[in-house]
C-alpha cells in the first residue's frame, strides 16, 4: 500500500482525529481506520461491509455503477469473449497473461492434477444418495485435508500453489462425482484429451456403456460459464475464505467454508433459485402476480437472479449470459423455450416497474445461467456446484494473495454489544 497523501478529520466529543485516506488505482478513497480504536476509543459499525475494505487486493475491480468487471485489468466481455477458462484462472492466480509456453505448462499441470485419490471415492459413498451434491462437496473438499497433507504447509510457497493446482484441476472431478452418485450411476474418470469444461461434461455424462461425445458448442457454452463466474472481489464466499485461511488454517478446509457460503440462496444459491422461480411462474401471465409479491414489503419473496450488492447499473456477466442463452438454445434447437420466454417476459416487466429501477435492481448473473445449464441437460441442484467449480480459482487466488500481503492479520471483527450488562448467576431453584 502506498503512503496516504489526503486525510479524513473524525471530531468526537470535541476531540478531533485525523485518519489518512488511501487513494487506490480505480474506485472511491478508503479511509485507513486501523488505529481508530487504539487512538480514539471507538468502533466502526459496519453489519454486511457495505463501506468497509476488508482488503486490498489487485485481483478484481468492479464498479458497480458503470457495470463493469475486470480481472488484472481486462474486462470480463473481451476475457468471455477472447478468453478461455484456464487462461483466466492464470491471469487471476498469477497476474499476467500467460505466453503460450507458460499457458500450455499451466494447463498440462492442471490437467493432470485432475484424479482425486481413490480412497475418497469411499467418502461419496458414505452421502445419501438424495443429498444436495453441494452438501457432499462441502464434505468431499473438507476432506481433501486429510489426503493432501503434502501441499498443506501454507509458509511454503510452492505447497500453496500444489494446493491451488490441485483444487482448480479437482474441483470438477469431486462436482461430477457428487451428480454421479446422486443419480445412481457410476463415478467416470478425468481424460488428459479434453480440455476442462469437456472432461467437466463428459464426467457427468459419460457412462460406461456408450461413447459420449461432448459437443464443442456446449463444452464453449460451459466454459464460458466457468469464466463468468471466475472471481468477483471480496463477496460473501471469498471473504469466507479469506477469513477462515486468516487464522493459517488448512487450505482445503478453507475452500470447503467458501462453499458452505456460496451454497445460500443470496449468493450461489441464486441459480438454482431462480431457475425454480421461473418455473413456479410457468407463464408469462403469471408475471404481473410475481411481481407484486417482490415488491409487497409482508412478502419475504425476492426476484431471484435480480439485484446485487455492487452492481447498481447492470451486471455485465449478466450481459454476456443473456446472449450466451439465446446461442446455447438456438444451437440446441430450443429456441421457443418457455422458460427462456418467461425469463424474458419478467425481465422487461421489472426493468419498466419503477419499484424495480428506484431500488437499481438489474438481472444478475444467475438470471439466466441457469436456463444454459438445463438446456445442456444438468438438473438445477447442479447449478451451484458449477458455480462452485468456477468460483475455487477466484477463493485460491485471493488466498494466495493473502499469504503474500505482509499486512496480513487474522480477521476479527469487533461489535456493537447491546446485551445485558452484568448481572448474578441466581441457582436453577430459585429461577
Ligand atoms: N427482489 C425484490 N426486492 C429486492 C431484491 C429482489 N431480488 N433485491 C433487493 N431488493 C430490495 C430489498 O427488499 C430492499 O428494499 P428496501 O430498501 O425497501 O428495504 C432493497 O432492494 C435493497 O436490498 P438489500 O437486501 O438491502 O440489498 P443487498 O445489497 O443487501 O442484497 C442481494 C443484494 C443480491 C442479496 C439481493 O438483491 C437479493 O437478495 N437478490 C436475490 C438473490 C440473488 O439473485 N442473488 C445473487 C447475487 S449475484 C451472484 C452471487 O453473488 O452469488
Amino acid at each position: 500500500m502506498t503512503e496516504s497523501t489526503k486525510t479524513a478529520t473524525l471530531t468526537i466529543d470535541g476531540q478531533t482525529y485525523e485518519l489518512p485516506v488511501h487513494s487506490p488505482t480505480l474506485g472511491p478513497d478508503v479511509i485507513d481506520i486501523r488505529k481508530l480504536y487504539a487512538q480514539a476509543g471507538v468502533f466502526t459499525y459496519d453489519p454486511g461491509f457495505t463501506s468497509t475494505a476488508s482488503c486490498d487486493s489487485t485481483i478484481t475491480y468492479i464498479d458497480g455503477d458503470k457495470g463493469e468487471l475486470l480481472h488484472r485489468g481486462y474486462t470480463i466481455d473481451e476475457l468471455a469473449g477472447k478468453s478461455h477458462y484456464l487462461e483466466v484462472c492464470y491471469l487471476l492466480l498469477y497476474g499476467t497473461l500467460p505466453t503460450a509456453a507458460e499457458l500450455e505448462n499451466f494447463e498440462g499441470t492442471i490437467t493432470r492434477h485432475t484424479m482425486i485419490h481413490e480412497q475418497m471415492h469411499n467418502f461419496f459413498r458414505g452421502f445419501r444418495r438424495d443429498a444436495h451434491p453441494m452438501a457432499t462437496m462441502v464434505g468431499v473438499v473438507g476432506a481433501m485435508s486429510a489426503f493432501y497433507q503434502d501441499s498443506s504447509d501454507i509458509a511454503d510457497p510452492r505447497q500453496r500453489e500444489i494446493a491451488s493446482h490441485r483444487m482448480i484441476a479437482k474441483m470438477p472431478t469431486i462436482a461430477a462425482m457428487a451428480y454421479k452418485y446422486s443419480i445412481g450411476q457410476p463415478f467416470v474418470y478425468p481424460r488428459n484429451d479434453l480440455d476442462y469444461a469437456s472432461n467437466f461434461l463428459h464426467m457427468c455424462f459419460s457412462v460406461p456403456a456408450e461413447e459420449y461425445v461432448v459437443d464443442p458448442i456446449l463444452a464453449r457454452a460451459m466454459d464460458r460459464i466457468f469464466t463468468l463466474h471466475a472471481d468477483h472481489e471480496q463477496n460473501a464466499s471469498t471473504s469466507t475464505v479469506r477469513l477462515a485461511s486468516s487464522s493459517g488454517a488448512n487450505p482445503f478446509a478453507c475452500i470447503a467454508a467458501g462453499i458452505a457460503c456460496l451454497w445460500g440462496p443470496s449468493h450461489g444459491g441464486a441459480n438454482q433459485a431462480c431457475l425454480e422461480m421461473l418455473k413456479e411462474i410457468g407463464t408469462p401471465d403469471r408475471i404481473p402476480e410475481f411481481i407484486a409479491r417482490a415488491k409487497d414489503k409482508e412478502d419475504p419473496f425476492r426476484l431471484m437472479g435480480f439485484g446485487h450488492r455492487v452492481y447498481k447499473n447492470f451486471d455485465p456477466r449478466a450481459t454476456v449470459m443473456k446472449q450466451s442463452a439465446d446461442e446455447v438454445l438456438d444451437l440446441l434447437g430450443v429456441e421457443n423455450n418457455p422458460i427462456l420466454q418467461v425469463a424474458k417476459e419478467l425481465e422487461a416487466a421489472a426493468l419498466a416497474d419503477p419499484y424495480f429501477a428506484d431500488k437499481k435492481l438489474f438481472p444478475n448473473v444467475d438470471f439466466y445461467s441457469g436456463i444454459i445449464l438445463e438446456a445442456m441437460g444438468l438438473p438445477t441442484s447442479m447449478f451451484t456446484p458449477i458455480f462452485a467449480v468456477s468460483r475455487t480459482v477466484g477463493w485460491i487466488s485471493q488466498w494466495k494473495e493473502q499469504f503474500e500481503d505482509p499486512q496480513q492479520k487474522i480477521g476479527r471483527p469487533r461489535q456493537l454489544y447491546l446485551g445485558e450488562t452484568e448481572r448474578e448467576y441466581v441457582d436453577v431453584e430459585n429461577r
